[in-house]
């Protein structure tokens, strides 16, 4: 197979959808790579680096988009992009389509092979090619939240860790899932006291069995959530409720409850933020004050690390595209279920159930078009 891997254009994207070693694993497995002039530049990969592994540089991204059969991509395709994406093309890329209606026009329009990382989904029910992306954001959260919380930063003027002879900083994590779990283990190094909250027993016992000591969990109500914030010098967002929006932990009015200076770092911004005052915020201006307390809600924050964000993300993609790529795109949808659960359009035909009812188009199941 041709396997195209453009330069991501989206602001400030510096993340490349395979890393020389992924494009020397498909090479050995008999595929020729396209990569677009500098695509890895952004995380450290220069040109030569993939040349060395057999993989030709194209300067244009139209010959990459016109050799290739399959294209590699990080973000979902933007305007520049729609028009050069072909007929019958697989293309293996986030997506999130349910956001946006042009996107998934100009892709029913393109009549391309849509496979979406976020739907890759294991039988377990976990969604392989997201979790890398939390596992990042979730261990930055304390990092961000330490360098709010300094003076200059806006922040209270505490170390996360205190030392000798003073009292560590108090860090509250509101869920315990792949983010909450990273940002509780990284807090608790730095030797901040970890509170974790989750509103699921089993998950607080499966953590309170693992966790360090000084992280403690504690059961997610709105008294409990209250009493903790009171306390607390950062607060890191990190709930989810699959499919639906974040769900308000901490409104407007409970934010009076926190110190001035304190920080909230909330992670679940994407999904509309579990902190009422959070609204999404840029890498280039990532924060904003309300009563005083400091919000962190950059969207994306894995592009803010794509040294480490794109050897985690083709960690977990380079297997899904070698098996795509030696089955062929048909028999490898027919022959594994997760890579089936990741398919949202065909032939301009929607397959995923959650992207037709977004927008009220006809959903039509995987098999009837497989
Ligand atoms: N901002 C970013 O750059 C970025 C990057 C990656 C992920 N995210 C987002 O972070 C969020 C968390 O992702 P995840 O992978 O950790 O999800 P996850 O499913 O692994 O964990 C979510 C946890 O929230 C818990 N939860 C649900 N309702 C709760 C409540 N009322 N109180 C307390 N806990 C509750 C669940 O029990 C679960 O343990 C998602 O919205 C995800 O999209 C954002």
């Amino acid at each position: 197979m041709k396997i195209g891997v453009p330069k991501e254009i989206k602001t400030n994207e510096n993340r490349v959808a395979l890393t020389p070693i992924g494009a020397e694993v498909l090479r050995r497995n008999g595929h020729k790579i396209y990569v677009e002039k500098n695509a890895g530049v952004g995380s450290g990969f220069s040109d030569s680096d993939y040349k060395k592994v057999g993989a030709t540089i194209l300067n244009k991204p139209d010959a990459v988009f016109d050799v290739a059969d399959m294209i590699m991509k990080v973000k979902e395709p933007i305007k520049p992009e729609y028009k050069r994406i072909k007929a019958g093309q697989t293309v293996f890329t986030y997506f999130h389509f349910a956001s946006s209606r042009e996107l998934t026009e100009a892709m029913m329009k393109s009549k391309c092979i849509a496979i979406a990382y976020e739907t890759v989904q294991k039988s377990d029910g976990s969604l392989p090619l997201l979790i890398p992306m939390s596992e990042v954001a979730g261990r930055m959260a304390p990092q961000e939240g330490a360098k709010y919380l300094e003076k200059t930063m806006g922040g209270r003027g505490v170390l996360l860790g205190g030392v000798p002879g003073t009292q560590p900083a108090n860090v509250v994590v509101l869920g315990g899932g792949i983010v909450g779990t990273n940002a509780a283990k990284i807090a608790a190094g730095f030797g901040a006291r970890v509170t974790i909250m989750d509103n699921n027993l089993y998950r607080l016992r499966y953590l309170d069995d693992v966790m360090p000591k000084n992280i403690q969990t504690m059961m997610s109500n709105p008294f409990n959530i209250r009493e903790a914030i009171k306390e607390a010098d950062l607060v890191i967002g990190a709930v989810l409720i699959a499919g639906a929006k974040a769900p308000k932990l901490i409104t407007k009015d409970m934010l009076k409850l926190m110190k001035p200076g304190s920080v909230v770092v909330d992670v679940s911004v994407d999904q509309g933020g579990c902190i009422e005052t959070c609204k999404p915020t840029t890498h280039e201006n990532p924060t904003y004050v309300v009563n005083d307390v400091v919000h962190y809600c950059v969207a994306n924050m894995p592009g803010a690390v794509p040294f480490t964000s794109t050897i985690a993300l083709t960690n977990a993609t380079l297997p899904y595209a070698v098996e795509i790529a030696n089955k062929g795109t048909m028999n490898a949808l027919k022959s594994n279920e997760e890579i089936k659960l990741g398919l949202n359009m065909i032939d301009g035909i929607i397959t995923y159930k959650g992207v037709a009812d977004a927008f009220k188009f006809k959903y039509t199941p995987v098999d009837d078009v497989i």
